[in-house]
C-alpha cells in the first residue's frame, strides 16, 4: 500500500513537472507572483506563511478520491465553473438553501446535477483542523478543480489564491448566466463574452466535456431529431444508455464516448465525427466560425492543454472577493 502510494505520488509529481515546463502560456502567471504582496489581489503564495501544508493536503486527498471514482474529477471541475460564472469565484455555489435563504443549488443548471459537495466538505474539515479559519472554500474549489484535471491526465496550471467566501448567492444569475445545452453557437459565444471570454476560449473551456456525464433528457432531442449526428452513435445512445423517446430521463451517458475517464482531446475528435453529446457540444463544429478551433484541438493535443490551462486560470480569476471582503467560511455549505 505504502509503495503504491509512493509511486502514485512520483507519477503525479512527474506529470505536474512535464505540465509546467511544457506550458509556456502558464509561465506568465509569474507576473502575479511579483505583485503578490499587493492587497486585494490573488497571489501564488497566499497561504505559504499561514498554511504551507494546505496545497499538498488537498492534492493528496483529491488525487486519491478521483482515482477511486474518476467521475468525481469531472464533478469537481464543473463545480468550480458553476461557482465562477455566478457572481465570481466566491464559493456561492456551495451555500445550501435554508427556509430563509435561496441559494444557487436549486437553479435549473444545478439542481439534481452538481456533485462533489461532500468531498469539498471533507477537505474543508481537514484544513480547519490543520489551520483553522485560514483557507477559503472558493480556493478549495479552484485547487480541487486543478488537481482533478491533473489526476485524470490533463494539464496543470498555477492556481492563484486568496479568494474569500461570499455571504450571498444569486439564484437568478445561476439560471441566466450558466449556459444551457440547448444553446446555438451565437448564444454560447455571447454567454462567455458576458464573462470576458473570447469564442476561442469558450471552445477551449468546453474541452472539459472530455470527462464526465450528462442525463438523457438533456440530449434526447439531439439523438432523435437532429441531423448533424453520426447515426450509429445516436442509435447507441438511444438503445444502450438507454435514452428512450420517453422515460429514462436521468440515465447517464459519457460526453466522450471513447475515453470519458481521461482528460485528453478526444472531445474535439468526436465533434469532427458528429459525436457531440448535447446540442451545444456539436454547435462548436457545425459549419460555423469555431470549426477551425475544434480542428486545431483535435489535431494538436498539446495546444489544447496549453489553451485549456490558460483559460482555467482566467476563469479562476473571475471577480474574486479579496482583502476584507467576504469571509473565510467555517463550513462551506453555510455562512458563518
Ligand atoms: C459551453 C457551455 C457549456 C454547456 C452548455 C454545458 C452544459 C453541461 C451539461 C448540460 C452537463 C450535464 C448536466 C447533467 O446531466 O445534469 C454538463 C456537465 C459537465 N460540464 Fe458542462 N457545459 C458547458 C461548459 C462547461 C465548462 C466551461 C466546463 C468546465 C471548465 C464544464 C464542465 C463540465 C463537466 C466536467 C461536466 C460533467 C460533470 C459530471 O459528470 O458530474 N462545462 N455541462
Ligand atoms: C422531435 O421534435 C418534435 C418537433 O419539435 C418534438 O415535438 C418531439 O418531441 C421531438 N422528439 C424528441 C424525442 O425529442
Amino acid at each position: 500500500m505504502a509503495s503504491v502510494t509512493h509511486s502514485m505520488v512520483t507519477f503525479f509529481v512527474l506529470i505536474c513537472f512535464i505540465g509546467i515546463v511544457s506550458s509556456s502560456s502558464v509561465i506568465p502567471s509569474a507576473t502575479t507572483f511579483v505583485s503578490s504582496n499587493l492587497q486585494n489581489q490573488l497571489s501564488n503564495i497566499f497561504y505559504n506563511a499561514k498554511c504551507p501544508q494546505a496545497l499538498p493536503i488537498i492534492k493528496a486527498y483529491i488525487t486519491t478520491a478521483v482515482l477511486n471514482d474518476r467521475r468525481l474529477g469531472a464533478s469537481l471541475l464543473r463545480l468550480h465553473f458553476h461557482d465562477c460564472f455566478v457572481q465570481g469565484c466566491d464559493a456561492s455555489v456551495l451555500l445550501k438553501d435554508t427556509p430563509t435563504f435561496k441559494g444557487e443549488q436549486n437553479a435549473l443548471p444545478n439542481a439534481n446535477s452538481l456533485r462533489g459537495f461532500d468531498i469539498i466538505d471533507r477537505v474543508k474539515a481537514i484544513l480547519e483542523t490543520t489551520c483553522p479559519n485560514v483557507f477559503s472554500c472558493a480556493d478549495i474549489l479552484a485547487v480541487a478543480a486543478r488537481d482533478s484535471v491533473v489526476a485524470l491526465g490533463g494539464p496543470t496550471w498555477i492556481v492563484s489564491l486568496g479568494r474569500r467566501d461570499s455571504t450571498t448567492a444569486d439564484f437568478k444569475a445561476a439560471n441566466s448566466d450558466l449556459p444551457s445545452p440547448f444553446l446555438d453557437l451565437a448564444a454560447l459565444i455571447s454567454a462567455f463574452k458576458k464573462k470576458g471570454f473570447s469564442a476561442d476560449e469558450m471552445v477551449a473551456l468546453s474541452g472539459a466535456h472530455t470527462i464526465g456525464k450528462a442525463r438523457c433528457f438533456l440530449f434526447r432531442n439531439r439523438i432523435y431529431n437532429e441531423s448533424n449526428i453520426e447515426p450509429n452513435y445516436a442509435k447507441t445512445l438511444q438503445q444502450f444508455v438507454p435514452c428512450p423517446k420517453s422515460g429514462g430521463d436521468n440515465n447517464l451517458a459519457p460526453f466522450d464516448i471513447t475515453t470519458s475517464t481521461f482528460f485528453d482531446n478526444a472531445y474535439y475528435k468526436n465533434l469532427l465525427n458528429k459525436k457531440g453529446l448535447v446540442h451545444s457540444d456539436q454547435q462548436l463544429y457545425n459549419g460555423g466560425s469555431t470549426d477551425y478551433k475544434v480542428v486545431a484541438y483535435a489535431n494538436n493535443p498539446l495546444l489544447f492543454r496549453l489553451d485549456f490551462a490558460s483559460a482555467m486560470i482566467k476563469m479562476g480569476n473571475l471577480s474574486p472577493l479579496t482583502g476584507n471582503k467576504g469571509q473565510i467560511r467555517k463550513y462551506c455549505s453555510r455562512v458563518n
